[in-house]
């Protein structure tokens, strides 16, 4: 079976941007690639790098769960899981990390970005953490990780140390290709439209969440930071805000940044703000019902065991096949 891999960390709600690099673009790729199975899961291995309250997480990894599955994502073809509910995640990371080196890591700007962020220590789970998201994506063999443009360095390094693994051992691992979706991949801030929209930017005006209610959503886009210029055109360069309301728009309605801005040739700023904020509302609405619905419903949790029972299936065979292969233990 050739699966197509991607995960998301449950800290924090759900914002928008993480809503147009990812899960938008995975509920496409079901249509794109009929013939692959889906595997995708909620990286809480990821988030403990940074202290969590424990509540809290696990508040989070129910709300991500319901929300996949809200956003649209079709049952069939499709695993949906918990990381931590799959031991062999926390294995391969010790294996691949015998195929890392310390510089490789040192180059990683997420670590420096966050490592600069954090006031007090750095954890050395933070330090390897992409070592841990390769081997969520070379324990199932994935053809393709559909995933942000934040996400590209974490990418390239899992497909050195997928090639390195390979060249050392044997055909151990399928090296996994880089899916970004055309618009969206990298959605700004709406206070520092500069900076990537994030979940952890301590500015609440900063991003929108899926959850958010309408008021808040139409005043966040309403009040976004833009220019002193009163064309509504795209040039990240110079009107970077503008820019990512634009892609914002396009990613929402499938229309061409160049159709948007013909639409708004004689708009003000208002019009079109008013015009993104009806559309971010509209798409929003259905997702929000569907995850109420869902976050009660006992069948999230069948369809998780389903999730689990499936990848815990796949990644045993693979961490069983590189201990055979690395000689570890008695056997073969
Ligand atoms: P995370 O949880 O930070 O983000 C989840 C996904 O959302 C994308 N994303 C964005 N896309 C566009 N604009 C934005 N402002 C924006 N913010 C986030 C991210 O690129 C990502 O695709 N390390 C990963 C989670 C992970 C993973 C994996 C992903 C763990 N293991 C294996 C793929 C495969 C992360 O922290 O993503």
């Amino acid at each position: 079976m050739k699966h197509i891999v991607s995960g998301i960390q449950p800290t924090g709600s759900l914002n928008l941007g993480t809503y147009l690099g990812s899960i938008r673009n995975f509920v496409k790729l079901q249509d794109t690639f009929p013939e692959h199975h889906f595997m995708l899961f909620i990286a809480d291995l990821h988030a403990i790098t940074i202290p969590r309250d424990r509540l809290e997480l696990r508040k989070t990894i129910r709300e991500l769960a319901a929300l996949y599955l809200a956003c649209g994502l079709r049952q069939e073809r499709l695993s949906l899981f918990i990381q931590s509910e799959i031991p062999a995640h926390s294995q391969v990371a010790h294996l691949l990390q015998c195929f890392t080196y310390i510089g490789e890591l040192e180059r990683m700007t997420q670590f420096k970005e966050k490592a600069r962020r954090q006031e007090t220590g750095v954890s050395a789970a933070l330090f390897t953490y992409p070592v841990l998201m390769a081997g969520d994506i070379l324990l199932y063999d994935a053809e393709y990780v559909p995933v942000g443009e934040d996400q590209t360095q974490h990418l390239e390094l899992t497909r050195d140390i997928a090639e390195r693994v390979n060249s050392r051992l044997g055909a151990v691992f399928t090296v996994p290709k880089l899916l970004t979706p055309k618009v969206g991949a990298r959605i700004m801030s709406l206070t520092e439209p500069a900076q990537k929209m994030s979940k952890s930017d301590p500015n609440e005006k900063s991003r929108i969440l899926l959850l958010d209610p309408e008021p808040v959503i139409r005043k966040r886009i309403m009040s976004a930071v833009t220019d002193s210029d009163t064309h509504v055109r795209f040039d990240k360069e110079n009107k970077p805000g503008i820019s990512n309301l634009l892609a914002i728009l396009s990613a929402l309605t499938d229309i061409p940044i160049e159709t948007l801005e013909q639409q708004h040739a004689h708009s003000t700023y208002a019009t079109f703000k008013q015009h993104v904020a009806d559309t971010v509302v509209e798409a929003l609405r259905p997702i929000q019902a569907r995850y109420q619905a869902l976050i009660q419903d006992p069948e999230l949790d069948a369809f998780l065991d389903a999730g689990r029972d499936y990848a815990a299936k796949v990644a045993m065979r693979k961490v069983a096949k590189l201990n055979h292969k690395l000689g570890l233990g008695r056997k073969g």
